[in-house]
């Protein structure tokens, strides 16, 4: 691909053990390590254009019901730093034209801010010139400000180890996406932008007087999950990743002020979740800030899984995903 246009696929991912609580912001190194799986299909494309000297930078953002319209200020302001960080290593100074489409809805707990920054982290390094190797590439995505996102620069399953101690700290992989096929069935419960931010509750998390303890058990979260990936053990990951799930709420819940992400029909899927699990089908839920439930399952269970979450009332919509392996460029560009 030539410099000068590039664009790029970048996926959401979904934390088998959380990133919740940042440490420094200026880094953005988080209070804990964290786990994911990077999906396939719920992804970001994001194409940059360097434009002719002397232009405005242009931030566009694409949806199916309007095409091509200009971003909210607040999605500009986001593209725009993180350009300018790309802009300022590569050493370009031209004027961008960025334009960004999601396959899933945004900010509902999809992670759309992880494979949106990975996609234009891609794209940008790649439009400019600037070529990185992988650590230096989640590093840049997480300088972002979604941490997240440098998990997303990876396929498979990644652990993002980024501690004080290693101020350094990048993703990494611990197995590919081949090593076991997993997938992820989100019910989407609400489509609406949620009303706290993952940036206000990684803030808020240190109010709550069970953060604490939850660092404390990190460590062996993130081995028990570690374990069930290599072992490919279901029954494991279902414990540590519910574990996750409720403790990372927990921790919203009794933040202060609380955070509640949940809704009712939040509630009836993991039900319906636990059910499925005594029926025998191997199923197990996990829950990002929002309040839509993704659940994980073996290939075979999957259409069991689907016809169960859609009879839970209050369930709008259900995004079949899987384990994916990674951002990709495309020529298939958005402008
Ligand atoms: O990357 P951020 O700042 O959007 O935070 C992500 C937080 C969670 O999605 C709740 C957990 C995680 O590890 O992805």
């Amino acid at each position: 691909m030539n410099a000068g246009k590039a664009t790029a696929v970048g996926p959401s991912n979904i934390a088998f053990v959380k990133y919740w609580g940042v440490v420094d912001w200026d880094s953005v190194l988080p209070a804990s390590q964290s786990l994911s799986m990077t999906l396939s299909d719920c992804v970001t494309r994001t194409t940059v254009e360097l434009l002719e000297d002397g232009r405005p930078d242009e931030f566009w953002w694409s949806t199916a019901s309007a095409g091509l319209a200009p971003a909210s200020p607040e999605i500009a302001d986001g593209i725009s730093k993180q350009v300018q960080r790309v802009r300022e290593l590569a050493g370009v100074t031209q004027p961008v034209r960025v334009a960004t489409a999601n396959t899933f809805p945004t900010g509902v707990g999809i992670a759309s801010s992880a494979s949106g920054y990975a996609a234009l982290t891609v794209a940008a390094t790649h439009a400019f010139g600037y070529l990185c190797d992988p650590d230096g590439l989640s590093r840049l995505a997480r300088r972002s400000g979604s941490g997240s996102a440098a998990r997303s620069t990876l396929g498979g399953y990644v652990l993002w180890p980024g501690t004080a101690s290693d101020p350094g700290s990048a993703a990494r992989q611990i197995a590919p996406a081949s090593h076991w096929k997993l997938r992820n069935v989100i019910a989407v419960v609400g489509s609406e932008p949620k009303l706290v931010s993952s940036r206000e509750g990684h803030r808020l998390a240190w109010t709550s007087p069970y953060f604490q303890r939850r660092l404390q058990l990190i460590p062996e979260r993130i081995e028990g999950v570690r374990q069930a990936i290599a072992m490919r053990d279901f029954a494991a990951l279902t414990l540590a990743v519910e574990q996750e799930a409720i403790d990372l709420h927990l921790i919203a819940m009794s933040a202060e002020p609380s955070v509640l992400y949940w809704r009712p029909a939040t509630l009836s899927v993991i039900e319906a979740v636990r059910k499925l699990r005594r029926d025998g089908v191997e199923a197990c839920a996990t829950i990002d800030a929002g309040p839509n439930v993704h659940v994980l399952c073996e290939p075979a269970g999957e259409s069991q899984v689907i016809q169960a979450l859609e009879k839970v009332p209050g369930v709008q919509e259900l995004i079949s995903d899987g384990v994916g392996n990674g951002p990709y460029l495309t020529s298939d560009h958005l402008c």
